[in-house]
């Protein structure tokens, strides 16, 4: 039975949840947190489905072991991928996913064009092509799987200029001719800068604060919001064992977006 003393178990297949987490953490400061990240098994976005559901049920399995209170998937593609069926598994458990920002992309003026920046896996599933029926229709949509980037991302050294070679390859084409660009990975916020390089100036959107708004309101239902007035603990764990991993980690968590 989740408890109010519980911790919120986050997860994602790396450092892109961190972009999550600090949103988490900004807008629930006494809530302890505890990030995984399964940086062993990153790129999540080019792996299969079967494959995903199995390592999110791992992950979520820990965390519930531990006394966790809820579980924020922060990724885009484990939430396609896993989300209904950790909910079926878990159905008391507030779970709460993360999904491309089509919604405030379409209520932001000009909508005529917006670019859709994710994962193979997330723009192939249904989740992707519902938002899109839904809250697409008065706008063209232009989806763009971007196939090696999170894994780029993963592995730091964002200044570096095979980094910016690889955003103008995947979407360079698009400058100055979009009105905005849903960032529809969790990896991506922390390469904002390098994307307007490439893009120009545009708005750019993504899921971090509306998912943890979700997160304040189902554990405001639950009556699972800490009670605590003190600073809540955020612990960093990753599946890559070596040297380096969870300082890599901090830096992400500590990076300027
Ligand atoms: N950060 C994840 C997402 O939001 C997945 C990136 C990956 O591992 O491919 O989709």
């Amino acid at each position: 039975m989740a408890s109010v003393d519980g911790f919120i178990g986050v997860f994602d297949s790396g450092v892109g949840g961190i972009s999550v987490l600090r949103e988490l953490v900004g807008l629930l400061p006494h809530e302890d947190f505890v990030f995984f990240g399964d940086s062993a098994h990153n790129p999540y976005g080019e792996r299969g489905v079967g494959e995903l559901r199995e390592l999110s049920g791992g992950i979520v399995d820990s965390f519930l072991a531990e006394g966790a209170k809820a579980v924020v998937i922060a990724c885009n593609t484990a939430t396609s991928a896993a989300a209904a069926q950790l909910r079926l598994e878990h159905p008391s458990l507030p779970i709460v996913g993360v999904e491309p920002a089509l919604k405030p992309a379409t209520e932001h003026d000009p909508h005529d064009r917006i670019l859709v920046m994710a994962t193979p896996v997330t723009l192939r599933l249904d989740k992707f092509h519902r938002l899109a029926r839904e809250f697409g229709s008065g706008s063209e949509v232009i989806a763009v799987p971007c196939v090696g980037l999170a894994h780029r991302i993963e592995q730091g050294d964002l200044d570096a200029p095979d980094l910016l070679e690889l955003i103008e390859g995947l979407v360079g084409e698009y400058a100055g001719a979009v009105d905005s660009v849903v960032l529809g990975c969790t990896h991506y916020p922390f390469v904002a800068r390098q994307i307007r390089q490439v893009l120009g100036d545009v708005p750019l959107f993504d899921g971090g604060a509306g998912t943890a708004r979700r997160l304040r309101s189902l554990l405001s239902e639950a009556s699972l919001l800490s009670p605590s007035k003190g600073k809540g603990r955020v612990e960093l764990r990753s599946s890559l064992r070596g040297p380096g991993v969870l300082e890599r980690y901090e830096e992400f968590f500590r990076m300027k977006a």
